[in-house]
């Protein structure tokens, strides 16, 4: 986001507390300032900055451990949100627009029909899917509040260069790093589940198409297919020539078995869709892997 940003001439000012994001991963002419979002002095940076278009994508993002602890998940997630609605409810300008970046991957549940659309009933099955939707709905109430207009990004599993290999989450990235680097690998259940994959850079567009035209969505982004956990495991195993089998695990908690998103309202309102194969983006994110061996 903030290298798109960059290179389009905007002046761009980053929030991030770094607990999981990098400062290697931010180019140096980033503005960053170091801080959390449920901090009070969040408004101070609203009354210097007065942002345009503010971009809502920090939160809590492992189901993991939203399952473990989910008061902290709804701290950050739901909390940290409130306190910049707050920011943006109180600034003195002519009213800023925020694209807010939730999971359509986790919103669903487990749909009776797939491709899911916006359509589909929300179900969560974790607590991170609860609190990032819940969100959603106080968008609509600080519309009627204050001035600031808003759209919804609901994304299927991005992945791509610079995603965290330590987590829990992004299984791209974990393979990707762990595979190169030799070692064996764990499936959580019987690698069956399937997930909708969608190469960051597509994200990235998404996310800028919705913040300039002022559609409010929500609008899912995704690939429209579902990928199992197994082929994921197979094309990353050939790009990255390794060849131990997988061990398989227990399920996780929260885990869905199937998803995957129809992004056609996207297509229709913002002109958008994916351009980065699976096999194109799984390729370049094994080729960044190699160059930043970590
Ligand atoms: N990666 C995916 O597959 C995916 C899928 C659906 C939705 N999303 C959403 O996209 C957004 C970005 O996720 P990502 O995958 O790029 O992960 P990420 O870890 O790269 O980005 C999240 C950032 O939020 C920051 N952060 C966490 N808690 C914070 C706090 N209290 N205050 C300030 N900053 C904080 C982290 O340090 C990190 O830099 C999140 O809102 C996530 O819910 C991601």
């Amino acid at each position: 986001m903030v290298d798109r940003l960059l290179v389009n001439g905007d002046t761009v000012v980053g929030v991030d507390d770094l607990s999981s994001g990098k400062l290697s991963n931010l180019p140096e002419e980033l503005d960053l300032r170091h801080l959390d979002i449920r901090d009070s002095r969040l408004k101070d940076v609203f009354d210097e900055v007065r942002p345009d278009v503010v971009f809502h994508l920090a939160a809590q993002i492992s189901v993991s451990n939203s399952a473990r602890n989910p008061k902290l998940d709804a701290d950050v997630n739901i909390g940290g949100a409130l306190n910049l609605l707050e920011c943006m409810k109180t600034q003195d300008s002519n009213g800023a627009s925020l694209v807010y970046v939730t999971s359509g991957g986790t919103a669903y549940g487990q749909p009776e029909v797939l491709p899911a659309d916006e359509n589909t009933p929300i179900r969560p099955l974790s607590p991170y899917g609860a609190s990032k939707f819940t969100v959603e709905t106080y968008l609509p109430i600080y519309e009627n509040l204050s001035r600031l207009t808003y759209s919804v990004i609901r994304l299927g599993n991005v992945y791509g260069p610079r995603q965290d290999p330590h987590g829990e989450a992004g299984v791209v990235a974990i393979f990707s790093r762990a595979m190169l680097a030799g070692t064996s690998l764990k499936i959580f259940g019987d690698g069956t589940d399937e997930r909708d994959y969608v190469y960051v850079d597509d994200v990235v567009e998404a996310i800028l198409r919705a913040g300039a035209r002022g559609h409010r969505g929500p609008f899912n982004i995704g690939s429209g297919l579902g990928t199992s956990t197994n082929r994921i495991f197979e094309l990353l195993a050939e790009y990255c020539s390794h060849e131990h089998p997988p061990e398989y695990g227990e399920s996780r908690p929260g885990d869905i078995k199937a998803i995957a998103l129809d992004s056609k309202k996207a297509k229709i309102e913002l002109g958008w869709e994916p351009i980065v194969s699976l096999e194109d983006g799984l390729r370049a994110t094994v080729e960044w892997f190699k160059a930043h061996p970590i």
